[in-house]
C-alpha cells in the first residue's frame, strides 16, 4: 500500500467506527469511560433503574408494593449524599464525563442536591406504607414525565426547586406522612435540577 492508500483506509476505518458508535448513543457516551467516571456513570444508571421501577408503580402500571418501594428508596439513598459526591473528585470532569465544571465551582450547591436526594429517598422509605391499593399514584398520573431523562423538562423552571410542590411538600417531616408519590416527585425533581445545572445537555438523554 502506498501512503495515500494507507491514509484512505485509515479514514474509512474511522468513519466506520464513528457510524457504528453513533448508532448507539450509550456506547458513544461511555466510550473510554473508566475509573471513577465509569463508577459514577454506573451508579447513576442504577439510580435510573430504581426510578424506573418506582415510576411504574407510581403510575399504576405495575402493582404497588410497599416493600419494593422501600427497597428502591434504599438503593437511591445508598448512592446519595456523600456516597455520590465522593465519586466526583476534583479534576475528574474530563471527557467522556458529562459533568460540567460547575460541579467543582459550585460545589456547595451540588452537594446540597446530593444531600436532598438522600433526604427524599428517606422520606419515600418512610412513606411507602402510607397509601395502598389502586389509585395510589393517580394524584399525578404523569408525574413520571419529570423523570431525569426528559430533556423537555430540563430547562423548565416549574420543575426546579419544587415550584409545583411548594409549601408543606418541601418539608421532609411532612413528606413522611404524605402519599409516596409526593416523595417520588421530590426525588425526580432533585435528579432533574442537578442534571440541569451540572450535567452536559444532550438530546438523547
Ligand atoms: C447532585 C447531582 C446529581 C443528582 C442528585 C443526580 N445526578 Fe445523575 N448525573 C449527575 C452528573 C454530574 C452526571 C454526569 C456524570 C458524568 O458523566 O461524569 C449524571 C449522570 C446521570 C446519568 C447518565 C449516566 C451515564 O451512563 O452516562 C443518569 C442515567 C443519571 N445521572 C440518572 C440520575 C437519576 C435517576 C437521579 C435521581 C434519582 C440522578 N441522576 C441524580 C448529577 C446528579
Amino acid at each position: 500500500m502506498n501512503r495515500k492508500n494507507i491514509y484512505i483506509s485509515a479514514m474509512v476505518t474511522s468513519l466506520l467506527a464513528a457510524s457504528v458508535m453513533g448508532a448507539s448513543t450509550m456506547v458513544f457516551a461511555h466510550g473510554g469511560a473508566k475509573g471513577i467516571v465509569k463508577e459514577r456513570m454506573d451508579m447513576m444508571k442504577s439510580l435510573a433503574d430504581s426510578m424506573k421501577e418506582l415510576k411504574g408503580m407510581m403510575q399504576n402500571k405495575a402493582t404497588y408494593d410497599a416493600n419494593k418501594v422501600r427497597e428502591a428508596a434504599k438503593v437511591i439513598k445508598s448512592h446519595a449524599s456523600d456516597k455520590m459526591t465522593k465519586l466526583f473528585p476534583k479534576g475528574s470532569g474530563h471527557k467522556p464525563s458529562e459533568a460540567l465544571p460547575a460541579v467543582w465551582s459550585d460545589w456547595d450547591k451540588f452537594k446540597d442536591l446530593a444531600d436532598k436526594l438522600s433526604t427524599y429517598a428517606g422520606t419515600l422509605e418512610a412513606a411507602a406504607d402510607n397509601a395502598s391499593g389502586p389509585g395510589q399514584g393517580s394524584m399525578m398520573k404523569d408525574g413520571g414525565g419529570m423523570m431525569k431523562g426528559n430533556p423537555m423538562m430540563q430547562g423548565n423552571p416549574m420543575m426546579q426547586g419544587g415550584g409545583m410542590m411548594g409549601g408543606a411538600m418541601q418539608d421532609p417531616e411532612a413528606l413522611k406522612s404524605m402519599p409516596p408519590m409526593a416523595s417520588f416527585m421530590k426525588i425526580s425533581q432533585t435528579c432533574s435540577s442537578c442534571h440541569t445545572d451540572f450535567r452536559l445537555k444532550k438530546k438523547e438523554k
